[in-house]
Parts: structure tokens; sequence; C-alpha cells
């Protein structure tokens, strides 16, 4: 008890109802982990609304590797013998078989939630001593090790997955080695760019990607399992070994704090957050690629539908549902965050919700990841067009305006003269290279003969030379320096 004021109130410990099932032998007829202070039963509605065994399945094989150590851990600490342990692992280790083996195995369980299913398993296969499992965990750092462990090994899945996609990325920017298409900004056509770099910009944004998974998953690693409920466990168990026995990089530092942080789960999120804005902004840019008006690429079929109505229609379905998705992914992140922050210390019921927020992040970004795959892996760049829609529009407008600055006139100045060319082109309808030079030395004087080369796409694109830059050369090396960083 902590020192204060004493106000002389003394609490009635236990109704007497209360004390005459604390005097019962045994608890092993009710049906959850906690009902021995109960007299009556939970309420049908609120007992399904309570219950997360529905979704927290998910967690069963990770929850029972971590029972397996949690048991080996208890040996050491001379709580449980060998027998006992040799028979509480072989049970799990039976439970792990028989989940895999049998396609109804989760079903019509009652359970409260993934922990207590298991637990009721094991008690069924080995008996009274599966009830020592139990010994020096709470649910509390029992759930919060069973979700790290999962996610651990998810974020290995989807890193997988993302480095698919980049090297799909690799693999259409190679298909389409010469192809150049507009850039643009404000949606208006800026300057040549080649397809490559195109990809390869994607594939940049995937690589960051994956170093956000690698920097939260240095977090996510960490054992709870030895908080107990909140405090601490009173068995001297050796978290270390148990960590590494489950290949967690460290253990806990903070039994408050581990039971009831869930900030990984929330940088997670908000790693596949930005994992979705990039699939997302590739999926807009591809949607107005395959439109009639720009006709850049051709979507497959195999990732498209037609219209029940229109019988020409081909809609990019596949890459609208991707920039769809985005959405509901930061609606989770949203979601963690709200319930987290005005958590009072340590668990509360409140975290339960944590589990499907992430379960949806996990399974909508890898899927959006896989189908973008498929998507880059069919579609066709028309080249034709592209290269058309590049050599149209004035986007070697900067060219010029560069070619008076290595004749010595000011960047300003230069602007300036080209914009005045730029008008008197619109108004001729015809493209800087089609202006004789009479027009060009109206405006400046600077302006020689020279000029029709250094208009050329191929001057163009070849003057982006510096690194990251879209010329054909680092293009070239800046595709190899992918391949080595994805190997
Ligand atoms: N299903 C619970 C969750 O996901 C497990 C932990 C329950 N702990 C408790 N003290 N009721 O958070």
């Amino acid at each position: 008890m902590l020192a204060g004021p004493d106000h002389g109130f003394r609490p009635n410990l236990y109704h007497p109802l209360e004390q005459a099932v604390l005097n019962r032998k045994t608890m092993t007829d009710s049906k959850n982990l906690w009902g021995g202070r109960f007299t009556g039963k939970p309420d049908e509605t609120f007992a399904a609304f309570n219950n997360s065994f529905g979704f927290d399945k998910r967690l069963f094989g990770a929850d029972v590797r971590a029972s397996i150590a949690h048991a080996n851990g208890l040996e050491n600490a001379g709580v449980l013998t060998d027998k006992e342990t040799a028979a509480i692992t072989a049970g799990l280790r039976k439970l792990l078989e028989n989940a895999g083996a049998d396609k109804s195995f989760f079903d019509g369980s009652e359970a409260e939630d993934v922990h207590s299913f298991i637990e009721s398993k094991l008690v069924a296969i080995i008996g009274e001593t599966g009830k020592k499992l139990h010994t020096g965990r709470s649910r509390n750092d029992q759930v919060a090790t069973a979700f790290r462990l999962w996610l651990r090994d998810e974020i290995r899945g989807i890193s997988g997955d993302v480095k698919t996609l980049q090297k799909a990325l690799i693999a259409a920017a190679e298909r389409h080695k010469d192809a150049v298409l507009p850039g643009y900004t404000h949606m208006q056509r800026a300057q040549p760019v080649l397809w490559a770099h195109w990809c390869l910009a994607y594939f940049e944004m995937l690589a960051r990607d994956l170093e956000r998974l690698d920097e939260v998953t240095a977090r996510v690693n960490i054992l709870p399992l030895g908080s107990a409920a909140l405090a601490g466990a009173s068995f001297d168990i050796d978290r270390e070994a148990v960590a590494q026995e489950l290949g967690f990089q460290g253990v806990s530092k903070n039994s408050l704090d581990a039971v009831s942080d869930r900030d990984f789960a929330i940088e997670f999120a908000g790693s596949c957050s930005l994992i979705m804005v990039h699939l997302s902004r590739l999926a807009e840019d591809l949607i107005i690629y395959a439109t009639a008006e720009f006709g850049f690429i051709t979507l497959s079929d195999a990732v498209s539908t037609g219209s029940s109505l229109m019988p020409q229609k081909k809609n990019p379905d596949a890459l609208e549902l991707i920039r769809g998705k985005a959405g509901r992914v930061f609606g989770h992140q949203t979601a963690l965050l709200a319930t987290l922050k005005g958590l009072p210390l340590a668990y509360n019921k409140d975290m339960q919700e944590d589990k499907e927020a992430v379960f949806d992040c996990v399974d909508t970004v890898k899927t959006c990841v896989n189908v973008a795959t498929i998507v880059i892996d069919n579609l066709t760049v028309n080249e034709a067009l592209t290269l058309e829609a590049a050599t149209k529009g004035y986007l070697n407008a900067t060219e010029l305006a560069d070619y008076l600055v290595k004749k010595g006139v000011s960047f300003r100045t230069a602007h300036d003269a080209v914009g005045r060319i730029i008008l008197d082109a619109i108004n001729q309808g015809k493209e800087l290279d089609e202006l004789t030079h009479e027009d060009f030395a109206k405006v400046s004087s600077d302006i020689g003969d020279d000029v029709f080369e250094s208009l050329s796409l191929e001057k163009t694109l070849a003057s982006k030379s510096q690194t990251g830059g879209t010329s054909p050369i680092m293009v070239e090396s800046a595709l190899a320096e992918a391949k080595k960083r994805i190997d």
C-alpha cells in the first residue's frame, strides 16, 4: 500500500457468494481462464463482443512457439521438471501439427481468445500438467509476445514481396529500354524522361519502404514475455535465453511499458501507409497513361475488367483498387493512434483492437504489392506514342535556355527570350525545331545555326547526366546498381 491519509475505510473483500466460489476445490469447470472469481455467467452478447478468438486465432502458431520457449524458461528456472516440460512441449508441438493437418481445427470453439484456446487444447491432450504452463506469465505479456513474433515474420514476407515488385520494375524498364515519355509537373508536359527513369523512381520509393520495414522490425523484435501482467514475473526465468530461442534481438526493459505499448504496431501501420502512398501514386500514373487520351501504356486483360453496359470498355480496376485501398490502411494507422492515446498504464482491453487493424494492414499491403507486380509484369509501353508526346509541347524549351546560358547569357535573360520564342512558335503552330533561324535571331542574336542540334531529343536527354538524372548513360548505370542492390 502507498502511504497516504487513512480514511478508515476497509473494503469487505469477499461477498459470501464469492467466498463460496473461492472455497471450491478446482476451477476446472470454468470454460474461460478467469472463471473462479465469478458466480455469474457472461452475457452472451457481451461474450461475443469480448471474444477475440474469431480473429486472433491468426496468432496461433506464434503463441504456441512462444509457449514452448516459455516452458523451457520455466524448466530452467526450476519451476517445471524436465518431464513436465517434455510433456508440455510435446503437447504444444502436437497442436501445431494438428492445426496444420486438420482444416476444421479451429472450428466450433467457444474460446475467449487464442491463448485460452491453446491452453484448453493442451490440457485436453496432456492433462493436468498443461495447467502449469501459464505459471509466471499473463495473457498481457503473452499476447504482446505472440503479436510481435507474428508481425516480425509477416514483415519479412512483405519485404520479400516488395523486392519482387522492385524486380518487376527493373524488368519493365529493360523491356522498354529506349522508351521516352514526357515528364510532368502540375500535370503539364515538362521535360522528356526515359521510361526506365520512371520505373526507377518507384524502385527508389520502395527501397526506402524496405529500409523502414527493417527499422520497424528492430523495434518489433523485442521480447515482452517475463513482464507478466504488468509488474514482472516472480519466477527466475532467464528472459535472454527465451528471447534467443525465439529469435528476438533483445528483451523489453520495463514491464509496464512492455505489456501496454503498441507503438511498434503504429509504426508498422505507418510504414504500410507509406507503401500504400507509393503504390497509389504508381496506380494513378498508370491509370492516366492507360487512357485513350494518353495511350502511353496498354494494360493486360489479366488486370482489367469490362463494363456490363458499354462493350468497348476496358477498365483499370486493379490499379483503382490499389489506389482505393490506400485509404483503409491510413485509417488503420489513425485508429491505432486514437486507441492508444488515452490509455492509462498498463494493459487495457482497448488494446485488443490492435489486432484487426494490423492484420488488415498486412493483408491489404501484401495483396496490393502482389497485384501491382502483376500489373507491371504485363503492361506494354506504346513507345511510338510516348515518343511523339515527348517531342511535342516544347519539352525542349529549357534546353534552349541552357543553350543561351552556354553562350554567356544570364539564365533569367535566356528564360525570358525563350518565353518569347515559344509564344511565337505557339502562334505559328510549330514546335521549336520547326522554327527557322530567322525566327530565333529575331529574339536573340546569340542563337546560331547550331541551335537545332541542341534542341534534339537525344541532346535533351543526354545533357541530364548528373547522378540521378535521366540521361541514358545515367539510367543505364542506375539500373545496374538497382539490380545489385536487390540481390
Ligand atoms: N485478447 C486479448 C488481447 O488481444 C488478450 C489479452 C487479454 N488480457 C487480459 N488481461 N484480459 O489484448
